[in-house]
């Protein structure tokens, strides 16, 4: 898979996609990310990439000439199957739509800054907007981070079991039972005593049990809340 992320500020990235299952994603060759900054295609002396919003009101708009060039430069070189919009009034993120983005080849995602992007991008450019919750960052760059950390773990090959990611919370419509690990009792506090038993089935049961407890306790209507994701659009 190969994604390209457009962004003001290329050095957000550094950290998140330098350690970990990231890191060894793309150490793998099962992912190419790329990080490109929008400035580089701003065509005054100034590189200016900002401008006031017509109408007047607070904050600067990101402008439609350097984005639409990078964008385009983009498309040069890949066909995408998707060019996706980070915004707080996109479509929720959950896992359903990251299991459908890790089934793609190309993806471009777009992150904004300031007050937005112009509308005509959204308009003529994007194919897709997606949010990472309800709430507003100050920046499309972390959502970023979280939609593109989202799909990469799910690529396969990406996690050494590959049983680990579906059986993540959510796969399944419920959330994930409690884990414990050494020691036994810590002060007192004690492990379920099935968890020791060793009997693989008895355990898969309990686990199966306590993850519908929970997901009828903390996130009752998890399960209708989403389509998962099949590929079958
Ligand atoms: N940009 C600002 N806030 C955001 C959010 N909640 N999700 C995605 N992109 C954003």
């Amino acid at each position: 898979m190969n994604l390209d992320i457009l962004t003001l500020f290329p050095e957000m990235f550094e950290g998140p996609f330098s350690h970990s299952i990231l890191k060894r994603a793309q150490e793998k060759g099962l992912v190419t990310i790329n990080i490109y900054n929008i400035r580089n295609w701003a065509t005054d002396k100034h590189k200016r990439v900002d401008d006031y919003p017509f109408g007047g009101g607070a904050g600067m708009v990101m402008m439609i000439d350097p984005v639409v060039r990078c964008i385009e430069t983009m498309k040069a070189t890949r066909e995408y199957d998707e060019i996706i919009y980070l915004s707080p009034d996109g479509e929720l993120l959950n896992q359903g739509i990251a299991n459908q983005l890790s089934l793609k080849t190309n993806l471009l995602i777009l992150c904004g800054h300031y007050k937005g992007i112009d509308e005509r991008i959204r308009q003529h450019f994007i194919t897709r907007e997606i949010s990472i919750g309800d709430y507003v960052l100050s920046g499309g760059e972390m959502a970023a981070v979280v939609l593109t950390d989202t799909i990469v773990r799910i690529l396969p090959g990406v996690l050494n079991d590959e049983t680990s990611a579906l059986s993540d919370s959510f796969q399944d419509g419920l959330v994930s039972p409690p884990a414990y690990t050494r020691p036994f009792d810590y002060r007192g506090l004690k492990v379920p005593d099935i968890l020791l038993s060793g009997n693989d089935r008895e355990i898969a049961r309990w686990r199966h049990e306590q993850a519908l407890i929970r997901t009828e306790k903390r996130r009752p209507g998890l399960n209708l809340d989403q389509d998962m994701g099949s590929g079958v659009e």
